[in-house]
Parts: structure tokens; sequence; C-alpha cells
């Protein structure tokens, strides 16, 4: 028996409309594949919204991510705001608030070497291999949501936590590590920030109802230069916004390529899916962005539903993409292949299972999927 599920979808700026064409073509597939029902409903977000509407979350959008059970998010940027720090709208305000009012305090990155791309990456082979674990960064509190003001030449940005802010992912994170390595890693500052100290009082003593897992705790200096040093050591890492979305980027480099990475917001109601790269304007509709992030964030919107096996099948078909080369430029320079036909080849492997006959139809440049 199949589902019905509403899913927003959320392209943005950039190339988010192209990856998330293609995301649409993977949920496609998998709905045919498996008998459900997927009922899409658009909307604007970012400085695609702030053109159209002058808001860069109108609350349209708000009311369609609310009814959905889950939604898939582009990209959003634009390099008319990014070098103009009077800008009174920006597109990341839209993001922000979407975060904040949709009570997302979760955002989950995962974070693989996958054996395919190990030359890609700018650490040796033998410091990654094996790499494989998640980031759970607090996302809707800390100094990104604190009180802020200026005067003319002073200004502030308040950090602020809460026992149950901490409480609400530390669960999800502990949760998380009992189903993988057992293992996780609280980074902070706790030996500069009294946030810091609340946090490593209340996951310290979280660990107690986890006996299964092993909690270490790590400065976030130090974690810097263990990411690159030492990233085996990790398996999940737990910690607050700003040092979260610090981290995130630079574990994001491990695999070669920030064009594979997917994330989850997830918070009590529905759940945001996106691909961690940004809106990459300079690639806007030349058709070479990279759409794995993006059908690997509707990897996990498929977990987040329950489809288990529906998730395992979209994996699957990345990894024959990978290991087939059927992969855009960023991955392969001189014989890259467009967003749109990574796309086929994935859509084609969910619903054959074929590798070769599709490649080769890929490669005369006929797609099985018109
Ligand atoms: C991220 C981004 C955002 C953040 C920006 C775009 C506001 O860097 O999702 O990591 O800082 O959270
Ligand atoms: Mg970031």
């Amino acid at each position: 028996m199949g589902v019905k599920k509403k899913i927003g979808m959320l392209p943005g700026d950039g190339i988010g409309p192209e990856v998330v064409a293609e995301g649409k073509k993977v949920l496609d597939a998998i709905a045919s594949k498996f008998n459900h029902q997927f009922e899409y409903e658009y909307a604007l977000v970012g400085a695609a919204a702030i053109d159209a509407t002058g808001n860069p979350l109108p609350n349209e959008t708000l009311e369609v991510c609310r009814r959905s059970d889950a939604f898939l998010f582009g990209a959003i940027g634009h390099p008319k705001y990014d070098n103009d720090p009077s800008a009174k709208v920006r597109p990341e305000q839209g993001l922000l608030k979407l975060r904040k009012e949709l009570g997302l305090f979760a955002n989950i990155r995962p974070v693989t070497a996958y054996e395919s791309l190990l030359h890609m990456s700018p650490l040796k082979t033998e410091r990654i291999i094996g790499v494989d674990f998640v980031v759970y960064r607090e996302l809707t509190g800390g100094i990104y949501f604190g009180e802020k003001g200026r005067t003319a030449d002073t200004a502030f940005d308040n950090c602020t936590y809460s026992y149950a802010e901490i409480e609400r992912i530390a669960e999800l994170a502990f949760k998380a590590a009992q189903n993988r390595k057992k293992k996780i890693t609280l980074i902070d500052k706790a030996n500069v920030l009294e946030t810091s100290r609340l946090w490593r009082e209340k996951v310290t003593a979280m660990a107690k109802d986890y006996p299964d897992v092993t909690l270490d705790c790590m400065f976030v200096d130090n974690a810097a230069m263990q990411l690159i040093q030492n990233p085996r050591h990790f398996d999940v890492i737990l910690t607050e916004n700003m040092f979260g979305d610090i981290i995130s980027d630079e574990a994001s480099v491990i695999g070669g390529s920030l064009g594979l990475l997917p994330s989850a917001s997830v918070g009590n109601k529905t759940a945001m899916f996106e691909p961690i790269h940004g809106s990459y304007p300079q690639a806007t509709g030349k058709n070479i962005a990279n759409p794995i992030a993006t059908i690997l964030s509707v990897a996990m919107l498929l977990d987040h539903l329950n489809l288990i096996d529906e998730a395992i099948e979209v994996r699957q078909a990345v990894k024959a993409s990978l290991r087939n080369g059927l992969v855009t430029e960023d991955l392969a320079k001189e014989h890259g292949y467009g967003t749109d036909r990574v796309g086929d080849f994935i859509v084609n492997h969910i619903l054959d299972g074929s590798e070769s006959g599709t490649q080769s139809n890929i490669q005369m440049g006929l797609s099985t999927i018109i």
C-alpha cells in the first residue's frame, strides 16, 4: 500500500531551481515505483521572493511549509545583496525566519567519504578513508537569535541557551548515536563561555540515560584541528548554532565536493531538506550544478517520512552514478555530464536498476526519460 504525502518545494535562488527539479524527478520515480502519491506545492523564498514580493519569506510560503509533511529547499542568496552591508532585506533572513517560525531546531548533516571520490579530497586518502560522521547543529538559538544592537561605534550579539533548548537536540543526537557507532562528541568552548558550560553540564547529565553511548567533550578550536587531522575520530558531533555553522562547512570539504552533502532541519512538525551548498550564482542556468546533494536530501526526506526502503534505493542509485562516473563537472573535469543527465541516470537506476544500458544512452545524449 502506497502512502499519500504533501511535499513543499522551495527552489529559491541561483542553481536552486535546477537541483530541486532533479530532486522532484527522483521523488516522482520513487512514487511510481512504490505506488505512493506525492502532492507538491511550490513556493517562493530568498532573492526570488524579494524580487516578487519584497519579502524573502512571504507568509504564503510559510503556510505551504506548515501544511507539508516535509519540504525540499534549494538554495538562497544573490550577489546583489552580498556586498551591500546596508541592504535592509536579505535573502538569508528568509532562511533564518523559516527555521525559527517552523521550530526547526536541529540541523543534521551527514559527512561520508565516498570510496570512489577519495582522490577528490584535499586531505590524504589514508586520513579520510572510512570517514562517516554526522553533525547535529542546534539551529534556532544562540548568537544567531539573541538580542542584537549597535550604536555608532559599538555592536553586540548576545548568545543565550536554556536547558530545554539543549535537551531537545541532545536527545536526537544521543538516539542517533545509539543507531551508529555509539559515540558523541560535544563541541564547545567551555573554557571561556558560560553557555558552553551549560551545554556541558546538561549533556553530561543526559549521558547517564544513554549508558551505551560514550560522550567526549572537545573545545571548538581543537575540534577544528581534529576534523582535519583525525576525522575518523568522530561519529556524532553535537554542537551549538554558531560552532555548528563553521564546523559543518569545514567538515564538508573532507569528502571532496560540497555538491554531495545533504542536510535535514527537523523540529516537532514539518521538516526541511536541503543541499548544504549555496546558490552558486555563476553556475545558474548552465546545467552544470551537481544535483547529488539535493538528491541525497531527498533520501533523508524519505527516511523522515519513514520510507526507509525508498531512501535506500535513492542512495544506491547515487552510489551507482558515482561508481560509473555519471557525475557533473565538479567531480569529473573534462567529462562531466549535465545536471539533468545525472538526474536521469539516477532516476533510471531507481526505475529499472540499470547501469550500463542507461549509461550508454546518456553518453549518446539520449535519456530513457523524456
Ligand atoms: C547555513 C548557512 C546559513 C547559516 C546562512 C545562509 C544564514 O551558512 O545554513 O549553514 O549561517 O546558518
Ligand atoms: Mg553555514
